[in-house]
């Protein structure tokens, strides 16, 4: 009867190590170790940015919190594959967190790209309450059910806005700048529409893309050009603030649900209060980082904004995967958003 327990506790235990993704192993010394989980955190963000800094923070507290059972390892500045191919170690259930822009996940789920579309938010409440909507939260389903769970979309890096060579006032001014973008379709048509010929080009290439000439400036927001140092290159914001610069944080379905509950728990724990403290050091640091760059010597300029609000007006009609009248419910949210904030 003895055996027959001992037999019984020790398939249970390792029904219950499979469960959560840990393996068992046996040391030299003849002693039973689980086997932590290592989760590869992928980011392009550079060490300088304050995403990777926060980053790091909710890293280093999961690992502290799981004590050892599961490590989340952060690269920062595309040391691992970012954008496109990181969503692909996702989907295909690699041990991998992907952070990156909401348009990689649009790639899945053509919607995502809708809600971060061109001039929609005039403030990141406006955008942090759109991702607490039932609209949001059925894209992220629809996002599980093709295995992807989504983490966080919440992690805001700042409005976006031109950095070039010269003054830009209206969408005229755009006219034959070679501009850097991030390898996607959102990003291609709103920079078409505002009058530029867009330049795919990964972040890391850009400081050099510039000095040879290969684009004449970038968009970005303020906490990238501050922490890239890209402003070396390039002295003259002009602040369109046209799309908002936010990463989505997403791990693959079939990883997160070899976790244990007290697992899943910490982790999403500690990635929503990092996107809280994220937000509030961007919030920050964007006030501090403008009257630096002004020390630098950069200058910043008011646009018309209306004469941008209205040459973006059709990339939301460029996008034939995306749920037919996707805009109009998301301008009925975000009504009900700013109503609600009155
Ligand atoms: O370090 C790069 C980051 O700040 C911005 O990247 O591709 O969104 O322009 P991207």
């Amino acid at each position: 009867m003895k055996k027959l327990m001992k037999v019984l506790s020790v398939v249970l235990l390792g029904v219950f190590l499979t469960a959560c993704g840990s393996k068992e192993k046996t040391t030299a010394t003849g002693e039973k170790k689980v086997e932590k989980k290592v989760i590869k955190l992928s980011t392009k963000f550079v060490e300088e940015e304050q995403s990777a800094k926060t980053l790091h923070i909710v890293a280093n507290k999961i690992n502290e919190r799981l004590e050892g059972k599961v490590e989340i390892q952060v690269f920062t500045g595309g040391q691992l594959p970012i954008g496109k191919d990181s969503m692909e170690q996702v989907v295909t259930g690699a041990n991998w967190i992907s952070v990156d822009g909401l348009n990689f996940l649009g790639d899945y789920v053509p919607d995502y790209n809708a809600i971060v579309g061109p001039m929609l938010y005039k403030t990141f409440d406006e955008y942090l309450a759109m991702t607490k909507s039932e609209l949001v939260k059925k894209l992220n389903s629809d996002a599980e059910a093709k295995g992807i769970k989504v983490l966080s979309l919440d992690y805001l890096f700042g409005f976006r806005s031109m950095l070039t060579g010269k003054e830009i006032k209206v969408p005229a001014d755009m006219k034959g700048l070679k501009i850097r973008v991030p390898n996607s379709q959102l990003y291609m048509l709103t920079l078409e529409a505002m009058g530029a010929n867009p330049t795919p080009l990964p972040f890391t290439e850009v400081y050099s893309g510039i000095q040879q000439k290969v684009v004449d400036g970038l968009e970005g927001s303020l906490m990238s050009i501050y922490g890239t140092k890209i402003y070396e290159v390039r002295k003259q914001i002009s602040l369109t603030n046209h799309l908002l610069g936010v990463s989505g944080i997403v791990i693959s379905t079939k990883v997160w649900n070899t976790l244990t509950e007290e697992e899943k728990t910490i982790i999403q724990e500690e990635f929503d209060k990092g996107a809280l403290y994220n937000t509030g050091e961007t919030v920050k640091l964007e006030e501090e980082y403008r009257k630096q760059l002004e020390g630098y010597g950069v200058k910043f300029n008011e646009v018309d904004t209306e004469a941008f609000n209205t040459a973006i007006v059709d990339v939301f009609s460029k996008f034939p995967k995306w749920t037919p009248g996707i805009y109009d419910e998301i301008t009925k949210e975000l009504k009900k958003i700013r109503e609600a904030k009155k």
